[in-house]
């Protein structure tokens, strides 16, 4: 599978806030030809950050930003506003966070979609728009005459799907999805993320998808990272995160959120919450939280590497240098 969006290093501090918050630090990610990745982490870690720099949104007015984007080869950092301009939506794509909140409430759903498309696709032939704007929103089960009627008028599931037909409206390679169920019911939740894996597998783009739901993540993506305080403390396939997870952080992350399918079991929450991204606690960001913390995590920050050839931890416990006894005391606390 060929490589479509690269990221490399990317860094993004906020300066519109005293102190600066850096809200990214060097993350870099792949997503290939049709693969379903995963972006996971709790509130405040950035993840939204990450793709809104991805997706160049964040302005230089409000954002220091280090790093490469590439998109198909195409280094996104580079582009001049015009030309990102023209591949948002044709290229690359996003269902923003709360997107069934952000539709715009005095357009019906054939002119918010025509709007887009006329800006967009400058190639289409007349009756080409009104056709794919019935095909897209059919593929996300809403019949067309829905079309006619305004947000206010639909439910929050048709809503968030109006936000995803509209992502998919010009068949981009890459969708970008900022927690594209939250507040929905659970049911609904499952519907609208069963049609989008049929929608990828169809129409064969590529997914970026974020969620605090490991388990959906799991069940959804090919390969996952999992964020935290800003940065990416793990990576892999979403098997091996699920069954081999190292980092104390992701077993939480999948402990607090039962599976989608199979038995249930009792969630257990991760004690505490994120830290304040403007004061991160030194070593590892996690280690207040951390039940199996050792003494070098309250000072050294542990850098990502490799455990397995696709499978990468930011964690004192699984550096190969770190003693056993250390290591083993450790689990006995966990
Ligand atoms: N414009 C801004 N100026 C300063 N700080 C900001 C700005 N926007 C977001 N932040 C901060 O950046 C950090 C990361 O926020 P972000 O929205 O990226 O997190 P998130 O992981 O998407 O959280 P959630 O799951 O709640 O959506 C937070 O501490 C947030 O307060
Ligand atoms: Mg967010």
């Amino acid at each position: 599978m060929s490589e479509i969006l690269s990221v490399r290093h990317l860094s993004v501090t906020y300066t519109d806030s005293t102190p600066t918050i850096p809200a990214v630090n060097n993350v870099s990610l792949s997503i290939h030809d049709r693969e379903i990745v995963g972006i996971a982490g709790e509130s405040g870690c950035g993840k939204s950050t990450l793709i809104n720099a991805i997706l160049q949104l964040l302005p230089d007015s409000i954002v220091d930003m280090e790093g490469d984007v590439l998109l198909n080869g195409q280094n996104l950092r580079t582009l001049d506003r015009e030309s990102m301009r023209r591949l948002r939506w044709m290229k690359i794509s996003l269902v923003p966070q709360s997107a069934m909140n952000a539709l715009n409430p005095i357009m019906t759903i054939e002119e918010q979609m025509r709007r887009i498309m006329e800006a967009h696709w400058e190639a289409a032939r007349p009756g080409e728009i009104v056709a794919r704007i019935d095909e897209t929103l059919e593929m996300v089960n809403i019949q067309r005459q829905y079309k006619k009627l305004y947000p206010f008028e639909l439910s929050g599931g048709m809503r968030q799907r109006v936000a995803i037909a509209l992502a998919l409206a010009l068949r981009p390679d890459v969708v970008v999805m900022d927690e594209p169920t939250t507040g929905l019911d659970v049911i609904v939740q499952r519907g609208i993320l069963m049609e989008i894996k049929r929608l990828q597998k169809q129409l064969g783009f590529a997914v970026c998808l974020v969620s605090h739901d490991m388990s959906l993540l799991i069940e959804l993506a090919q390969t996952v990272y999992v964020m935290y305080a800003g940065r990416i403390i793990e990576s892999g396939p979403s098997r091996d995160i699920y069954r081999q997870g190292r980092h104390p952080y992701t077993r939480g992350l999948i402990a607090c959120f039962p599976p989608l399918q199979g038995s249930q079991r009792t969630v257990e929450g991760i004690p505490g919450s994120p830290p304040d991204l403007g004061q991160l606690p030194p070593g590892c960001a996690f280690h207040p939280r951390c039940p199996q913390a050792i003494p070098r995590c309250t000072d050294q920050s542990p850098s990502l590497v490799n455990v397995r050839p696709q499978h990468a931890v930011a964690c004192h416990l699984h550096t190969p240098d770190i003693p056993s006894d250390l290591v083993e005391a450790s689990h006995d606390r966990a």
